[in-house]
């Protein structure tokens, strides 16, 4: 069976979606992130899922209201029963013939849950390209140095 690794949802920002200032606030921004990261990890593993980190989450550019942002998420890395997502957030003036611009990144840690409540294995993940290779070796990478900086505290794995 073909496994998703990817997920791809596109919104307008609306004037509701502002801060003080006039920009979208980073937290509307965040959540997004946050509900792609979700349904691309529900997408992979078929399950209920908890945010179990966030990684490196970087805010290149200010996001305008009328803004036309596209978040991606694509599974880098599968472990036992969390998976990492690779989100980004693209901003695009619709209005204009200008290329969507790399307005955030983070590395989100999905855990599948189980009906019992508990942490669930997942299926691994099936390696089909050299990007993806890549990509997981990258994550792999990540995972390793925060369980080697904190390796007995569960808060910083
Ligand atoms: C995420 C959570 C389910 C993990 O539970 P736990 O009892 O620590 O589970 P385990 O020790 O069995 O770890 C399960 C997996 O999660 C990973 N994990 C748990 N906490 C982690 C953390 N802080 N950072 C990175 N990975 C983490 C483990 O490495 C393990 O991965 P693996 O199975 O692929 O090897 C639990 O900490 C939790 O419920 N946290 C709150 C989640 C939440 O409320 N999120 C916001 C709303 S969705």
């Amino acid at each position: 069976m073909e496994q998703k690794t990817k997920l791809v949802m596109s919104q307008i920002m609306e004037a509701h979606h502002a801060n003080l200032f006039g920009d979208v606030h980073g937290g509307v921004i965040m959540r997004f992130m946050d509900n792609v990261a979700g349904a691309t990890s529900v997408q992979y593993a078929k399950s209920r899922v908890a945010t179990a980190r966030v990684d490196e989450i970087q805010f290149m550019l200010p996001i305008s209201v009328g803004a036309f942002v596209t978040c991606t998420g694509q599974i880098a890395y599968v472990g036992n029963s969390s998976m990492e997502v690779i989100v980004t957030v693209d901003v695009e003036n619709l209005s204009s013939d200008e290329p969507p611009q790399r307005a955030l990144s983070a590395f989100f840690t999905m855990v599948s849950i189980g009906e019992d409540g508990r942490p669930q294995k997942v299926k691994p993940l099936f390696i089909e390209t050299e990007e993806q290779q890549k990509l997981y070796d990258m994550a792999a990478g990540r995972r390793a140095k925060y369980q080697r900086r904190a390796p007995s505290d569960k808060q910083d794995r």
